[in-house]
């Protein structure tokens, strides 16, 4: 294993997409930022400076942190941020991970700009669990585009409590695509020869947006999602909530020509506003004279079915070398439901429906980011008054979550800064039921130090008795972001062998900047290798 150092420098740069030059923040003046190809084992070095004018902090979506908690990222979470002038390293090991995650940053919206892949191969003298692909391309990294400062976005909804502006595009490794305009001729192509096989690596780096994906009349063979194994799934769409990935295996065997690769929003929401544009890339075979790119074959937006196909149809490899170690008996059985709501503006209306401000929550408690140290900090060093042990188990009360009318008694959620508390090595299984206050949708949720498995979905309301018997405990698939289904359930099982403090929350950005996340506290264990390390000396202060 190799130690392998970065240096990140965080600044503005001036980018033009749509016709319009804007000051976007970026890692090396590069958007996307920097691919990292590193080996499953080595160490990572991340020395990250901000010569932005904002704070900032990196996190490494899907890395497991093992006992480097400090490492991961969320501001005021398990670091304060990295002020304008600062610096951290970030220093952590890839153990026993391979496939495809990515990094961003994890402070209000700066990961509209700030993101790049993380590409972990597998370890000498191993291979792909799959054929060797001929070529492995650069990964597919799937965005948002907005004409105006994304920060300036965030805010100006927190100010007025209404839903924050939608995006003008979505790209596709940061390029709109020919469907936009000022955007044909930095269209990204992808050229291919015939009879050949690709590995594509597909991340959903959008902030607010599950999209899906296809390639113009191929198919794809589906080999891994968020760096775990997956058997083989012929499908033509993808669907991706963001923080997901996908590598699917290609073979270019179609006539020689041109052929769209696109995506679009998966808007499972009735009656909200989102981006309906579709953004392309061009798969380019070798000697084509074609002109015009075959036209792709996208679900229409509210394609429940097609993304639940997709979703169900997922499962671990389970292979000697990738077995399944789902826990089979449960210590913490958690239900959780996951949700928007609206709060009362005191004085004045706010911008929100009804004249009140939107919010989201967990378990009718709306997530309220410390400001004086991050929640690591409190918990390593005793520090009271941060944080309480106190989130609940349980939702406060039952109702039929999936009503599209419950009582408006239940719409406003507490605030607060509530931890749940787990043993060491104790198996978790929780139980994520969306609910339809104010309004019905996906929430891709995303937890960070774990992978778990999605051992069940459904929709409408979870049942206790009869939902557990279906639970898949041979194959399921192995994911660190699940898209609970709109109006329905997912559940999820995992061993809390990771000590620290693991943020959970909504991968939609707009959600996590309504309060939808909470964080686990998992204790150390017995033996010094299942405790926490301690903090590294350059760890920003507030
Ligand atoms: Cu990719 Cu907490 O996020």
């Amino acid at each position: 294993a190799d130690i392998r150092s970065y240096t990140f420098v965080i600044r503005a740069q001036p980018v033009t997409r749509l016709c319009q030059t804007n000051d976007i923040i970026t890692v090396n003046g590069q958007f996307p930022g920097p691919t990292l190809n590193v080996t499953s084992g080595d160490t990572l070095v991340v020395k990250v400076l901000n010569y932005a004018r904002y704070d900032v902090t990196i996190h490494w979506h899907g890395v497991r942190q093992i006992r480097t908690a400090w490492a991961d990222g969320p501001e005021f979470i398990t670091q304060c941020p990295i002020r304008p002038g600062g610096s951290y390293t970030y220093r952590f090991t890839l153990t026993d991970q391979e496939g495809t995650l990515w990094w961003h940053a994890h402070s209000s919206w700066l990961r509209a700009t700030v993101y790049g892949s993380l590409i972990i191969y597998p370890k000498e003298g191993t291979k792909y669990p799959f054929p060797q692909p001929c070529h492995e391309p650069e990964p597919i990294i799937l965005g948002e585009w907005w004409n105006r400062n994304p920060i300036d976005v965030v805010n100006q909804a927190t100010q007025t409590g209404a839903p924050p502006n939608i995006s003008d595009a979505f790209t596709i490794n940061a390029q709109p695509g020919d469907l936009y305009p000022c955007s044909s001729s930095d269209t990204y192509r992808l050229s291919v020869k015939a009879g050949e096989s690709y590995l594509l690596r597909i991340i959903n780096a959008a902030l607010n947006a599950e999209l899906f994906f296809t390639v113009a009349d191929h198919v794809l063979m589906v080999v891994a999602v968020d760096s775990s194994y997956t058997k083989l799934l012929h499908t033509e769409v993808v669907m991706l909530g963001p923080g997901q990935t996908t590598d699917v295996l290609l073979i270019a065997n179609k006539p020689v020509g041109k052929y769209y690769i696109a995506a679009r929003a998966y808007a499972s929401a009735q009656g909200i506003p989102f981006d309906n544009t579709t953004t392309t890339a061009i798969l380019d075979y070798e000697g084509s004279s074609s002109s015009s790119p075959v036209s792709p074959n996208l679900p229409a937006y509210n394609d429940t079915q097609t993304a639940t196909q997709f979703t169900t149809g997922l499962r671990s490899l389970g292979s000697p070398d990738h077995p399944v170690n789902a826990p089979f008996n449960i210590d913490e059985n958690l239900f959780f439901t996951v949700g928007l709501g609206l709060l009362d503006c005191p004085g004045q209306p706010c911008g929100g429906p009804n004249g009140k401000r939107s919010t989201a929550s967990m378990n009718n408690v709306s997530f309220v980011f410390p400001k004086t140290f991050s929640l690591l900090q409190a918990h390593y060093f005793g520090i009271q008054g941060v944080f309480t042990k106190d989130f609940p188990d349980n939702p406060p009360m039952q109702f039929d979550y999936t009503a599209q009318n419950v009582s408006t008694a239940l719409w406003s959620p507490v605030r607060g800064t509530k931890v749940k508390v787990l043993k060491y090595n104790s198996a978790v299984q929780i139980i994520l039921q969306g609910t339809s206050i104010v309004s019905a949708e996906n929430h891709p949720i995303h937890l960070h130090g774990y992978d778990f498995y999605i051992v069940g979905e459904g929709f409408g309301n979870f049942d206790p008795q009869r939902d557990p018997m279906t639970f898949n405990l041979i194959d399921p698939p192995q994911r660190n972001t699940v898209g609970v289904p709109v109006n329905g359930w997912s559940a999820i099982r995992f061993v809390a062998d990771n000590p620290g403090i693991w943020l959970m929350h909504c991968h939609l950005d707009v959600h996590i900047t309504w309060g939808l996340a909470m964080a686990f506290l998992v204790e150390n264990g017995p033996h010094p290798l299942a405790r926490l390390e301690a903090p590294p000396l350059d760890l920003p202060v507030c």
